[in-house]
């Protein structure tokens, strides 16, 4: 049943032009995806909206575009190329490779800790579990976890070697944090104050999967919010509010989906004091799409011991230097894209048109908040054959394009077209219609409750304005 929804999203990611495998035509790549069309449109909105509620309607907070490659001082300053690693466990006989950890965590759920004669407390040692279970592809031995980098490796130049070797950011915020006097220097920012990016980042997972949830190349949407010590519990617990309402109200994400959890000390990165991730009820169970940390004054006293660059801020309240502590909401556009698709579901048994033909029976759709669907406004003449419809409706398009995103579409039955429109979330279908020839208006279809209004062309633009937020 989990499999079968998974299956028909990814199904409809594919049909439709939201997501496809990279590289598919030499045979595909594990854990990197392309996406299409639709699948920009919808990440692009993600992303506009998160900079317009994280960075545009606040008043201390700036953005940043950070380079993707960074001197291999950067991850060595961060403790990443030390402690940026998953324990990783072969089988002896397939060879696949597993994540230890996850597959301990796997029993953990199981509740099936007798049958391998382990407690509670075993479990937190992954090595130990480890000796006591098989491969689950082929019951042969695993090999003792072993720590496993993640980084990506590259070299600068043409020379391949330890002084040319660097790596492909595993996370934005290192770009972020190492800009931080140079935003200092050259904007009037004032503590408490924050730094947000949006960029790729990069991560060579063991076990890449779940679709679009882990993949080893994606996006993520960082702030790191500069506060003075002494504060930074109580900005943590407002910055956890801040992110579920933005999850909440503005992407409209339902709340019974969502839930706050607490790391335990054992999960904390290794910069981390304390950490929530703000997870999402995923059809296999609940999943991370966001992480709220207090990374404490970690990342900039080490960049101020590495760098030799002093680091400190002088708070003219306090007349006094201190290395800020920081606090960190940090998600992944494709994790988020992935619970607006799961959120957004519907399958209608039967369908909800009474035109529906019985091979069709079973719709598909998208209820996306529509302030993020990929197509806005869909124009579709009523019948393709009669000239003055398929005329006004490519007028109506025309005029329609440089305020909304369209879409003209007039191949197929008109109920046909209806449904392709709902599957893809598509907010709006606007039909001409023979009537519309005599009084120069349309029917304007809502996709959630289907009910239709006819609205004068004249009055179009500013009717669908007050359809969707600025
Ligand atoms: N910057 C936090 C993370 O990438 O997980």
């Amino acid at each position: 049943m989990v499999k079968d929804i998974v299956q028909k999203i990814v199904s409809l990611c594919k049909r439709r032009g939201f997501v496809f495998p990279s590289s598919e035509i030499y045979g595909g790549i594990g854990g990197f995806y392309d996406f299409g069309p639709l699948g920009v449109e919808l990440k692009n909105n993600i992303k506009r909206s998160w900079w317009k509620f994280m960075i545009h309607e606040r008043e201390n907070v700036v953005g940043l575009d950070s380079s993707v490659v960074m001197n291999s001082m950067v991850w060595q300053a961060s403790g990443h190329t030390e402690n940026f690693t998953d324990p990783l466990s072969e089988c002896k006989s397939c060879h696949k490779r597993f994540r230890a950890d996850h597959l301990v965590e796997d029993i953990r759920n199981s509740g099936k800790m007798n049958e391998y004669g382990l407690s509670d407390n075993d479990l937190d040692d992954i090595a130990k579990v480890i000796t006591k279970i098989k491969c689950p592809e082929c019951g042969g031995e695993l090999t003792p976890p072993r720590q496993f980098n993640l980084m990506f490796k590259t070299y600068i130049g043409p020379v391949e070697d330890d002084a040319t070797r660097t790596y492909l950011r595993p996370e934005t915020a290192q770009g972020i944090f190492i800009n931080y006097k140079n935003i200092l220097d050259t904007q009037r920012v004032k503590i408490p104050f924050g730094i947000g990016q949006i960029g790729k980042a990069f991560r060579n997972e063991i076990t890449p999967g779940n679709f679009i949830f882990r993949t080893r190349e994606f996006e993520q949407m960082e702030l790191e919010y500069f506060v003075k010590p002494g504060n930074d519990d109580e900005i943590f617990h407002k910055w956890v509010e801040e992110r579920m309402k933005w999850y909440t109200k503005i992407l409209g994400i339902k709340k019974e989906r969502l839930r706050i959890r607490p790391h335990k000390k054992e999960e904390l990165a290794h910069y981390a004091k304390s950490c929530v991730d703000i997870e999402y009820l995923f059809p296999w169970g609940w999943g991370e799409i966001e992480g709220i940390a207090n990374r404490q004054d970690f990342d900039l006293s080490q960049h101020q011991r590495f760098s030799g660059i002093d680091l400190r801020y002088f708070d003219e309240k306090e007349n006094k230097y201190y290395i800020p502590y920081v606090i960190e909401p940090s998600c992944g556009v494709e994790r988020v894209m992935f619970a607006l698709l799961c959120d957004g579901f519907n399958e209608i048994e039967g369908g909800r048109t009474k035109t529906t033909k019985p091979a069709e029976r079973s719709e598909i759709v998208l209820k996306i908040n529509r302030n993020l669907a990929p197509i806005q406004v869909a124009i579709l003449p009523l019948v393709r054959n009669k000239e003055e419809i398929t005329k006004k409706a490519r007028e109506v398009y025309q005029m329609l394009r440089s305020h909304f995103v369209c879409q003209y579409d007039e191949s197929g039955s008109i109920g046909r077209r209806y449904r392709r429109q709902d599957e893809i979330g598509t907010a709006f279908c606007l039909t001409i219609d023979f009537e519309s020839l005599e009084q120069d208006d349309l029917t304007c279809r809502d996709r959630d409750t289907m009910e239709q209004v006819r609205v004068k062309i004249g009055d179009l633009i500013e009717f669908l304005k007050n359809k969707f937020n600025k």
